[in-house]
Parts: structure tokens; C-alpha cells; sequence
């Protein structure tokens, strides 16, 4: 007798369908984070002298600071125009993205 394999088809499917929008939003946060790789790391693991850690830290702890930046309420050259150029949604994208970097390097 061949085994019915319809129900398994249908709940890869489901699972595949399911799973793709978390895997495109990761992606995309991942993407947008590349622009503070080159400065912070890929992992934002505190690779340069003189620039913090940001992987893993905690995500409001980490939006907050952004937006310090963004607001102008923190100066610092370099940050406050980069904060200039990511909108709200995305900064929350790549502040995800980091504060998921858990155990990464030391500060
Ligand atoms: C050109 C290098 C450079 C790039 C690119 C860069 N940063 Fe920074 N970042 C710095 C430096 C330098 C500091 C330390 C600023 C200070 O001393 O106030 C910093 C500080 C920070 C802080 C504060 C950390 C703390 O503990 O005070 C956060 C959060 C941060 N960056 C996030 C980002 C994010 C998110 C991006 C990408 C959208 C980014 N940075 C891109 C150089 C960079």
C-alpha cells in the first residue's frame, strides 16, 4: 500500500509559508545592519579601539541610544549623521538585529 503522504505535504508547506516572512524580515534586518559592520563589527562585537560593543546588548537599551543620537540629545560626529539617515521602523530593525548577537565579544 503507498503511504499517504498528503497531510506531511501539507504541513512542510504550512511550516515553509509560515516561516518565510520571519526569514525575509531577518534578512532585511541583517542588510540594513551591514552599514554599521564596517565600524562595529558584524556581530557588533567591539572589534576597533575606541568603539563600543553593541551585539547582544539589550534592544531597548540599544533603540534608546539611537535615538539619543538621532535626536541630537547625544553628540557625536559620526553616529549622529548615521542616525540621520535610518528612519524609525529601521532603526528598530537593526537594533534587533543586534541585541539578537548574544555572546558576542567582550567588553
Ligand atoms: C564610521 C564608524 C561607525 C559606523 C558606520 C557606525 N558607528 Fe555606531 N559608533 C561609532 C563610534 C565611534 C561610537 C562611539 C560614539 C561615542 O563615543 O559617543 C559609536 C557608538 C554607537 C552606539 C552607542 C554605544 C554605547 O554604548 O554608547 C550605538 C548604539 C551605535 N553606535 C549603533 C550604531 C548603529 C546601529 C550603526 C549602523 C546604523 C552604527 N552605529 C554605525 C562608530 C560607528
Amino acid at each position: 500500500m503507498k503511504p499517504n503522504l498528503f497531510p506531511a505535504l501539507c504541513l512542510t508547506t504550512l511550516l515553509a509559508v509560515t516561516a518565510a516572512p520571519a526569514a525575509l524580515a531577518q534578512d532585511h534586518a541583517r542588510q540594513l545592519s551591514e552599514r554599521c559592520m564596517l565600524c562595529h563589527g558584524e556581530r557588533g562585537e567591539n572589534h576597533l579601539l575606541g568603539i563600543p560593543r553593541i551585539g547582544g546588548r539589550e534592544f531597548y537599551d540599544l533603540l534608546a541610544t539611537m535615538s539619543r543620537f538621532r535626536t541630537g540629545e547625544r553628540l557625536h560626529p559620526v553616529m549622529s549623521a548615521i542616525m540621520q539617515s535610518v528612519d524609525e521602523v529601521e532603526m528598530v530593525e537593526v537594533a534587533g538585529y543586534f541585541s539578537e548577537q548574544a555572546g558576542a565579544g567582550i567588553n
